[in-house]
Order: C-alpha cells, then structure tokens, then sequence
C-alpha cells in the first residue's frame, strides 16, 4: 500500500455485533491499529492512553464536530473486546478480526501473529502514514503524525500558495518532458461533458521561438528570456454551448491552465500565462484554425536571477501578493 492510495475494501464486526465496512470511516480521519491477540502487557496500557487521547485527536483541527475514528483490530472475539471496553471504558472501537482477514489485507501478519502497527487514513480513507515505533514512543508519534498530517490537510496546498506570475528566467532550457508532464496535469482538468476542449501549442525550438518573440510587445519584453512558449488555444464549438450564453470552452481551458501552473509550480518550473501577444498574426504563424481563440500564451523556464528585469517587475516580483478580500468576492446563502 502506498501513501494517498487508497486502503482496500474490508469489512468486519465490531465490539457492538455491528458490521463496520471501511465505508463507514469516509468523511473523518481514522487511526486503525492492529494488535496481536488478548492485547498482552503493555499493549493494553497502550490502549487506555490511546483512548484518553481520543478528545484531543477530535481538537485538532479546531473545527467543531471534527471526529477522528479511532479502531483497533485485533483477532480477538467480540465479547473478549466489548468487556475490555466496557471494564476499562474505553472510546474506541474495536473490530474483531478472528480469521485475520483484515490483518492479512493490511499485511500486518509476521511469524504467525498480528504485529501491531498503526495506519493513519484521510477522509478519502487514503493511506497517509504508519506507525510502528516501539514503546514508549508510539503514543506520542501517532498524535504528532495525525496532527501533522490534519494541519497539512487544512492549509492552503503549497504550490497554491507558492504559485506567482514570476518573470525571472534561467537560460537553461526545460526538458521536453518536463513540458509534456505539466501538459498531461492540466489534461486532468474536469470539462463539461469531459469535451475537453484545451489545446496546446509548443514552441521551443529557437528558431521557431526567436520568430514567436516578434509577436510579443514591448511591455512583455520579459518573455523573450522563456526557454518556451506554450499557446492555448481552443473553440466553442468543442465544449458545451448552452442558450443562456454560457459557452464553456474558455472556463474549462482557464481550469487546465490551472492545473499546469500548479503542476509546473511543483517541478520548479515557472509558467506564467499572460494576453499580451499579437494575436492574430501568431495564431497565423502557428497555424491555429481561425475559430479557435488564442486564450492566452504561457512562458515557461526554470526561475532564476532575471537580471533584465525592469525595477518595476524586480519589485513586484520579490513584492506581496495582493488579492482582494474575502468579503469582497464571497457571500454566503
Ligand atoms: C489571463 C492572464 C493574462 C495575463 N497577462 C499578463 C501579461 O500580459 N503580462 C504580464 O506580465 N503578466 C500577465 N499576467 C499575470 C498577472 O499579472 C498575474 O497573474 C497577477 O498579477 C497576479 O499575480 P500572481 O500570479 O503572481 O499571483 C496575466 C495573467 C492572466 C491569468
């Protein structure tokens, strides 16, 4: 099993004779831990620190109604592990694996006996992390692993936040397939009716590029140090057209270019799409179908010192990034 993959399908019952199918754990987080048979020794004080820990693990977030599933397997039968429960008052479930069926699916089973091993799982029930660490640490670990992962989780993704129109090129080219991998991820964008109707050009030849830069003007000079230009490119007639005006081919190519930006933010690449470019005279030299509308054109290098640039863009490229308020741009109901 691999981290974000997602763990396979299992069924069981639980210390109440309740089916528990891995169903039940979408939508919260879930720490899932095997443990060997009659939970021996410092298993079970283990168990007890796990369970007290169970308020803390629903406060991580700090969003109300946040729960995390916390359950343990093991081969135990399901009264053996209701009377622990209820003994010990414990807030955890307990799912009673007696054929090792699960233990077998999430491979925990050595020599003969069930190791015990945690699995943290995402609200897509994707695998997120393991913990085997030994005593006494495992507590510990478990809470810091699932804390990280949930505070990862609630922040803005990385490369979303890192992402910036930048304009300060290397001269070192990117590789064709860098190129062909940040187009494969802006092909995963969702379209209506999957049309998909984005397409893309490539220019990185330096013959083909040096003609390209003639169709860029002065005030995008910046563009003319890319290792490559990409033009995007699509027509109404390949995406849904509905009555009301709402031709989708412009907002399903915007979300593909999203992608790649992000995508191309995550390799280290720079790409930053822009209008300014002549057209006309560029959708002839690339031949581009009269159609079509030439969105937009993304330059595209790895970053570096940009030592051509104007002080106005050395400003803005090392300045903040402005966006308007939330306020200004959400309402609710
Ligand atoms: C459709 C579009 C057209 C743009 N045109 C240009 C342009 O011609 N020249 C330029 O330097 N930047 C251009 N940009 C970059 C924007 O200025 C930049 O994305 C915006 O200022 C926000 O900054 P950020 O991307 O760093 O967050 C364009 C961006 C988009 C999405």
């Amino acid at each position: 099993m691999k981290k974000y993959e997602e763990v396979p399908y299992f069924k069981g019952i639980d210390d109440r004779r309740n089916i528990l199918s891995k169903d039940d754990l979408k939508g919260n987080y879930t720490i899932l831990i095997f443990y060997p048979k009659h939970l021996p020794g410092e298993y079970s004080e283990e168990v007890l620190q796990i369970s007290q820990q169970h308020i803390k693990y629903n406060k991580i977030s700090g969003i109300e109604g946040f729960d995390v599933n916390l359950i343990i397997v093991t081969p135990d039968t399901e009264e053996y592990l209701a009377g622990l429960r209820d003994e010990n008052d414990l807030d955890i479930t307990f799912i009673s694996d007696k054929n090792l069926e699960i233990s077998n699916l999430f491979n925990v089973i050595e020599r003969d006996s069930v190791q015990r091993k945690a699995y943290i799982l995402d609200r897509w029930v994707r695998l997120r992390d393991v913990c085997e660490d030994t005593n006494p640490i495992f507590v510990d670990k478990l809470y810091e692993k699932i804390e990280n992962i949930v505070f990862d989780d609630f922040s803005i993704d990385n490369n979303i936040e890192f992402r910036r129109a930048k304009r300060s090129f290397s001269i070192k080219k990117v590789s064709d397939l860098e190129i062909k991998k940040i187009i494969e991820a802006a092909t995963k964008a969702p379209s209506c009716f999957n049309n998909q109707p984005w397409r893309y050009h490539v220019i990185n030849s330096d013959e083909k590029l040096k003609k390209s830069f003639e169709y860029i003007p002065d005030g995008n000079y910046w563009m003319k140090y890319s290792s490559a230009l990409i033009a995007v490119y699509s027509k109404k007639e390949d995406d849904c057209a509905l009555n009301d005006s709402r031709d989708y081919f412009l907002f399903d190519t915007g979300m593909s270019v999203a992608n790649l930006l992000l995508q191309a933010t995550k390799m280290g690449i720079i790409a930053h799409p822009v209008a300014g470019y002549k057209s006309e005279k560029l959708k002839k030299f690339l031949n581009i179908d009269d159609e079509s509308v030439l969105i937009t054109v993304i330059a595209v290098g790895y970053p570096g010192a940009g030592e051509y640039l104007t002080e106005k863009h050395i400003e803005v490229e090392n300045g903040p990034r402005i966006r308007k308020e939330l306020d200004d741009i959400l309402k609710w109901n």
